[in-house]
């Protein structure tokens, strides 16, 4: 893991600094807000569903330690706020799994809705902080946490996935084909996968150019966000794999 390809990062200790910063994502969806308290991070993410408490809340331990996925990611961020604003019919009995979870933000947020199945995965020093962040939400039972190292092979206990998230996953070049290799495991031509990255020295391009032997892609549209952050060099896309 090269930490120091990564930029646009998110830590409590980086709050202030984010608070004034245009480039920090934090402060630039309309729909979410954040807060610090008794050293948490708090987002909260706005909606229209009547069924969930508004708005939808995820406390979140940031802790660098563990390397880079300890800190909250500005993709992260605008997964989770798409996901809360698509609503719980979208995630309703269908088994999600969360690549590269980091802090967890994007599958804990997803398994606030009643009926979720989420599980989020990283690699094995980012067990801890994911396990007390399920905690802290309260969302033992609902929301499992699981080792997944990308090429390796997929452990039996975790479920066919019908949705896969990835949030800021594409960083690191000799990662990009087991990245590749894992989606191609978990998924189906009719498995449902959201991808949001954020362009990095072309990386990006190398990445979709090992990607485009397996799968196909198109791009959110329907995010009321997606100009937002597409400012910052940030985009979503939904991966199908090829028949
Ligand atoms: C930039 S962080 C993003 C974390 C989180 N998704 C977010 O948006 O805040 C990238 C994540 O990918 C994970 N990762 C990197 N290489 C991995 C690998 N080979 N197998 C599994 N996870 C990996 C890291 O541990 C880290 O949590």
């Amino acid at each position: 893991m090269n930490d120091g390809e990564l930029e646009g990062v998110i830590s409590s200790e980086g709050l202030a600094r984010a608070s004034s910063s245009t480039s920090e994502l934090l402060n630039v969806l309309p729909q979410q807000s954040h807060s610090v308290e008794d050293g948490l991070l708090k987002f909260h993410f706005g909606h229209t569903w009547t069924s969930i408490a508004r708005p939808l809340s995820v406390s979140l331990n940031v802790d660098a330690s563990p390397g880079c996925g300890g800190l909250a990611w500005p993709a992260g961020q605008i997964l989770a706020s798409y996901l809360v604003q698509k609503g719980p019919e979208y995630v309703k009995n269908r088994n999600v799994l969360e690549l590269g979870s980091g802090t967890g933000l994007v599958g804990i947020a997803v398994g606030q809705f009643p009926s979720a199945k989420v599980w989020i995965t990283d690699q094995a020093p980012l067990l801890s902080i994911m396990n007390r962040n399920v905690s802290l939400n309260n969302l033992q039972g609902r929301v499992a946490v699981a080792e997944l190292n990308w090429g390796a092979q997929i452990p039996i206990d975790i479920p066919q996935p019908d949705i896969v998230l990835a949030a800021d996953c594409v960083y690191f070049e000799p990662a990009f084909p087991l990245l590749v290799q894992t989606l191609n495991d978990l998924a189906s031509p009719s498995t449902e996968i959201l991808f949001c990255y954020k362009k990095r020295r072309h990386a990006d391009k190398r990445f979709f150019g090992m990607l485009k032997k397996k799968f196909m892609w198109k791009e959110v549209m329907d995010d009321p966000n997606r100009k937002i952050y597409n400012r910052e060099a940030i985009t979503l896309v939904q991966l199908v794999k090829l028949k």
